[in-house]
């Protein structure tokens, strides 16, 4: 990362700010006072994004001058904004995370016992979302009269990197333990390789421990005894889903700062999001926004600031000065507002908590490196093809007009129904949509396929009415079948 070497000693660092929507003016505002105040050394170039741009007509929520900021100062300061709901809008969080190749989504979890109220006082986790993958592609099709599908990417270089981040993390903060979720006993293609990757860099760090927990029990686990996790990493979207439910019961999804890592740039932001209904009241907490830039400054080598910071909001936090989110009369001694609250930790610089455990960041922490090992390119083979119909009648009508386009070289297989086996030998309880994925493959079991044959079979499905929706390749990789079964095949 390129952030240390923006840094001319004793200057101040460019960076990138935007004061976002709802609570994010207010937050943002109070986030830099404290950090000027705590001697940050920061230079920031404000840009807009969110409602103001979208309402503009730009429905990616950010223009090019935006851009231009982030990859000069390659820092982000961003407060959160409101993607407008219906369709046609595009998240900005997703694009900028995406765009900017930002893969590992850092938020510490942990518990603020006994000054704020939690039932997990030994809870201290941090969970290295990947960022860029996974359902939050984003690549959506409506298929059908009756189905929609979403594309679930999960790539081997992305998984790497996210994963060799986590371990990383957990050898520079001293943790002891990776543990990564997945649902691969479902998912054996996408969640299969994030744990396969997993298991296969977790060798290469033998002073840690590593496990692998499926989704539903692992998060059953995190609920209930959190304390008995230490760094997790996990997909995007159980990332994102188990991130909230990891700060909500430490204490509350207000007080955890995010990094969103990625070779090049870093953004910094709270996991909350615009909160419109708080928005102008001077109520919001900044903790979330505050503990971001904390983090910022380590990142761009003013360690010795995020350390004065942190501990100040740590001593502010125990001697009970608390925003609406986490007041709670048989702890807190004060109900403060946002800016209160700003002023409080302000006039604690240069106190450290007495009871909660204070931090000490060095001035410069060199970046963490996790890039993808190189590795040979498997051999590929075709060896059939998916192919998607739409279709109103009875599987065994579909399956016999589909066995007469079969061609010596691509005999249908088997038919599904949302990947449920209906044809051949289905049975009639099985429902049935009006989607059908039809595979044919060579009748001596797995052998080799051409494209050719593939178009011809296309050609013939629409000379007889039955157009693909889409067609998808099956292929082996060094042999080994790149793709699922049939449910019941
Ligand atoms: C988060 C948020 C975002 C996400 C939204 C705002 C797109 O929930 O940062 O966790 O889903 O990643
Ligand atoms: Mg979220």
């Amino acid at each position: 990362m390129s952030t240390t070497s923006n840094e001319v000693s004793g200057s101040a660092v460019p960076i990138t700010v935007a004061y976002g929507d709802g609570i994010g003016p207010e937050i943002m505002d109070a986030t830099l006072r404290i950090l000027n105040a705590g001697g940050a050394r920061l230079a920031p170039e404000v840009i807009q994004i969110g409602r103001a741009v979208y309402d503009r007509g730009i429905t990616a929520g950010i223009e090019p001058v935006a851009w231009e900021s982030l990859r000069r100062t390659k820092v982000f300061l961003k407060a959160p904004v409101t993607t407008p709901e219906g369709g046609g809008f595009k998240s900005l969080n997703v694009t900028v995370r995406k765009t900017l190749g930002l893969f590992a989504n850092v938020r510490p979890c942990l518990s603020y016992e006994p000054f704020i109220a939690t039932k997990h006082p030994g809870m201290d986790m941090v969970i290295v979302r990947e960022n860029e993958e996974d359902l939050y592609g984003g690549i959506e099709h409506r298929q059908t009269d009756e189905v929609t599908q979403c594309l679930k990417l999960i790539s081997r270089p992305g998984t790497e990197r996210v994963v060799r981040y986590a371990f990383e993390y957990a050898r520079r903060y001293g943790r002891r333990k990776v543990t990564c979720f997945t649902k691969d006993n479902i998912m054996k293609q996408t969640d299969g390789l994030f744990h396969q990757v997993f298991d296969e860099v977790a060798i290469e760090y033998p002073d840690l421990t590593s496990e692998h927990m499926i989704v539903d029990i692992g998060a059953a686990k995190m609920a209930n005894t959190p304390e008995q996790f230490d760094v997790l990493v996990l997909p995007n979207l159980y990332g994102d889903i188990l991130s909230d439910v990891a700060a909500q019961i430490a204490g509350s999804v207000g007080l955890v700062g995010s990094e969103n890592i990625g070779s090049e740039v870093a953004m910094f932001e709270a996991i909350h999001g615009s909160a419109p209904k708080r928005a102008g009241q001077n109520m919001a907490n900044p903790s979330g926004l505050l503990l971001a830039g904390v983090r910022m400054l380590v990142h761009i080598g003013q360690g010795d600031v995020a350390t004065r910071v942190q501990n100040a909001w740590l001593r502010t936090i125990e001697d009970g000065v608390h925003t609406y989110d986490i007041y709670d009369p048989s702890r807190s001694k004060a109900k403060v507002s946002t800016s209160e609250f700003a002023n409080a930790v302000i006039e604690r610089l240069g106190t450290k908590p007495q009871v909660l455990k204070e931090v000490s960041y060095p001035v410069h922490s060199p970046p963490i490196v996790a890039k993808p090992r190189e590795r040979p390119r498997a051999h590929k083979e075709l060896v059939g093809v998916d192919v998607f119909v739409e279709w109103l009648g009875s599987p065994e009508a579909l399956g016999k007009d589909l066995e007469k386009l079969s061609s010596p070289e691509l005999r249908l297989v088997m038919i599904t129904n949302r990947g449920t086996k209906v044809y051949p030998g289905g049975i009639s309880e099985t429902f049935c949509v009006d989607h059908w994925r039809c595979r044919f493959q060579n009748p001596n079991g797995i052998g080799k396929v051409t494209h050719e044959e593939i178009i011809a079979l296309e050609s013939r499905l629409v000379t007889a009415g039955l157009p693909p929706i889409k067609t998808e390749g099956l292929f082996t990789f060094d042999g080994k079948p790149g793709f699922s079964l049939g449910q019941g095949q």
